[in-house]
């Protein structure tokens, strides 16, 4: 018989390979892995313009503006942030322009409203217990001339305190006496207001103007601080940071271009900037609102809001950023896109349990949770 050597070294070599494999060693290996993410888009009774969103405190109730209709929404959810029953009422008339909400704290489950175009802040009690029960007018208050067109409302002690978007004025009122009040001129637009947690004074970012209006309200002054266009331009979203951590602000920036930038106005008044950099998606990413973690005191947690809003090469995003414990540094950045894009993403809402956003443009409320 013809023994074909060539073969047989072939078998011989896949033999040495084997029994080589025999002796490879496996080991079993922790298999940690980061949490699975999970977007939920809740939609929402169809309108041109869905903004703000707030959750009645105690509750699992949530409110959501819908401006271009004046309608109210009220949604209970579940724990996964998944509607499941929702009330829609109709403020004053459909031209009214129901926009700013904000939780009343000296009357704890009441929410003031603004109705933009009929200028009026409104305290209304939702009537939680009943989704389809219609929420109740408890307090109006006329906006004084010359101001003209209530943006945002917030209340602190026994005032509140909105931006006058159409008029460019900021309002300080007392809501047990309206007649005790102070109308400060801005520059276009004043959007947001924040109180300092550390030196007391109030400021609101204006959105045209690249300009942050500081109001010192004892001394009845008023002064602007410039933001330099290296850093970026179109202030919106603008809150208070947790105590000792002064104001924090996003900046938009234009038509064609985001800033990924947010700043931290300290209370001395000077502004460390901020600029995400761990991805091509967050570098200039349109950032439109932020709201703190819950816990940011201890886990130093951000959360961004990036839109579409009025640049439609931006995507809309959910940005989870992670500062370092003085809150000098960036030190992680982890970024969710909404699955719906060009939705002009608008506002974002963080609960103990929950992370929402409204997508503006698309009668949507989102919530992002991760297991
Ligand atoms: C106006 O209201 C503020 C509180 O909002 C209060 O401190 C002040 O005394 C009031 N002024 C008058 C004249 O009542
Ligand atoms: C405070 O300043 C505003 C204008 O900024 C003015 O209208 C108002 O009269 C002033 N109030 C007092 C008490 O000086
Ligand atoms: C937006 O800003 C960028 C950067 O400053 C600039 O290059 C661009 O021309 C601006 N676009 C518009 C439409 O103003
Ligand atoms: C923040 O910290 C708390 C506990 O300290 C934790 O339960 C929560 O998930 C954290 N949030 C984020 C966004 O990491």
């Amino acid at each position: 018989m013809r023994v074909n050597k060539k073969l047989l070294s072939s078998l011989f070599s896949l033999l040495s390979v084997q029994s080589i494999a025999t002796a490879l060693s496996i080991t079993p290996l922790a298999a940690d892995r980061a949490a699975s993410r999970y977007v939920i888009e809740n939609p929402l009774p169809p309108a041109d313009q869905t903004h703000e969103v707030v959750r009645v405190a105690g509750t699992n109730v949530i409110l959501i503006s819908q401006m271009s209709n004046s309608v109210l929404l009220k949604a209970t959810v579940d724990d996964h942030g998944v509607i499941t029953d929702i009330g829609a009422f109709r403020i004053g008339e459909s031209t009214s322009a129901l926009h700013g909400l904000a939780l009343s704290k000296t009357d704890p489950g009441k929410v003031w409203v603004t109705l933009q175009k009929d200028n009026k802040l409104v305290l209304l009690n939702p009537i939680v217990n009943s989704i389809k029960a219609a929420p109740e007018v408890i307090k109006e208050i006329v906006v004084p001339n010359p101001g003209l067109g209530p943006h945002y409302v917030g209340e602190y002690g026994d005032e509140l305190w909105s931006t006058l978007q159409d008029s460019s004025h900021v309002l300080r009122i007392n809501y047990n006496d309206p007649s005790n009040y102070t109308i400060y001129t801005g520059i276009p637009r004043p959007i947001f207001i924040a109180q300092h947690p550390d030196n007391g004074k109030f400021y609101t970012g204006e959105d045209n103007s690249a300009s942050i209006m500081k109001i010192d309200p004892v001394a009845n002054t008023t002064s602007q601080l410039p933001i330099p266009e290296t850093a970026g331009m179109t202030p919106v979203g603008l809150i208070a940071g947790p105590p000792g951590r002064g104001i924090w602000f996003t900046l938009l920036g234009n038509a064609t271009q985001g800033t990924g930038t947010i700043g931290n106005l300290h209370k001395d008044d000077t502004i460390t900037y901020h600029t995400l950099s761990s991805s091509p998606l967050s570098k200039k990413a349109a950032l439109l609102h932020l709201a703190f973690d819950p816990e940011a005191e201890t886990n130093y947690t951000l959360w961004l809001l990036a839109s579409s809003i009025v640049n439609s090469n931006a995507l809309d995003m959910i940005i989870k950023v992670t500062f370092d414990a003085g809150w000098s540094k960036i030190v992680s950045e982890d970024i969710v896109v909404t699955p719906t894009q060009l939705n002009k993403a608008h506002r974002i809402l963080i609960t103990p349990t929950n992370v929402f956003a409204t997508e503006l443009a698309s009668s949507k409320l989102v919530s992002y949770y991760t297991l």
